[in-house]
């Protein structure tokens, strides 16, 4: 069986943090390890990752985003993934097709039967074997990622997404928990407003489980 796991949530939940943390657990553990991430998971993946972050893009229309990121993710699924897959290994993603219906299916009010079509295409129907979800309040998810790029950067900085309104960002956590409630057997919600030791035993359970199922 195919080992993809993926992680998702708002911005700023955790996920980049815990998915670097558990990789080095398990790379330690001489597990097999791929560790990669959408849209920049590729050379042309970042290329067109410039395009959909870049906060002077502020007029994109919803469609010409949803072709970006699916175009992103047809590149990555068979320059990446696939190879990696076929070659046993564990495949932690840091957000993957989930995101792609809660941002711009619930976020921005796309037709989710139409993600559905285009993303099959891209994903050549490829899905997660498991699907991490850091749920948290999005003031604190937001407060986090500003603050992250402060740090990391200039202030003023931050991202086309990061730069939506509150209302958008509720709309994708709401989008996320509707997907979640939807499979659940596939999903595992996590509470990311805890600390990040404390998620990371539970990341870490949650990946050994599924791997010596
Ligand atoms: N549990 C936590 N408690 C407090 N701060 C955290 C926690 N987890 C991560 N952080 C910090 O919050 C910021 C955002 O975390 P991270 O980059 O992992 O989030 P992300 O989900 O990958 O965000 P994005 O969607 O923007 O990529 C970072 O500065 C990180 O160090
Ligand atoms: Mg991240």
């Amino acid at each position: 069986m195919n080992k993809l796991i993926t992680f998702e949530g708002i911005e700023g939940s955790g996920k980049s943090t815990q998915i670097r943390l558990v990789a080095e657990h398990l790379t330690k553990m001489n597990l097999p390890v791929l560790i990669t991430q959408e849209p920049t998971g590729t050379d042309i993946g970042r290329k067109i990752g410039g395009i959909l972050f870049n906060s002077e893009h502020h007029y994109m229309c919803a469609e010409t985003e949803v072709l970006l990121f699916c175009a992103a993710r047809a590149q990555h699924v068979r320059e990446k993934i696939m190879p990696a897959l076929k070659n046993d290994k564990i495949v932690l993603c840091d957000r993957f097709s989930d995101a792609t219906f809660a941002y711009q299916g619930f976020g921005r009010g796309l037709n989710l039967e139409f993600i559905q079509i285009i993303n099959d295409y891209s994903s050549l129907m490829l899905k997660p074997n498991l699907t991490l979800l850091f749920d948290l309040p999005v003031e604190i998810g937001l407060k986090r990622a500003m603050d992250r790029d402060s740090l990391l950067k200039d202030s003023s900085f931050s991202d086309r997404f990061e730069r939506e309104k509150i209302d958008f960002h509720n709309r994708v956590r709401e989008g996320y928990l509707t997907l979640h409630k939807k499979e659940p057997g596939r999903f595992h919600l996590i509470d990311a407003a805890r600390e990040v030791d404390i998620i990371q035993e539970e990341v870490r359970r949650q990946i050994l489980t599924f791997i010596n199922r």
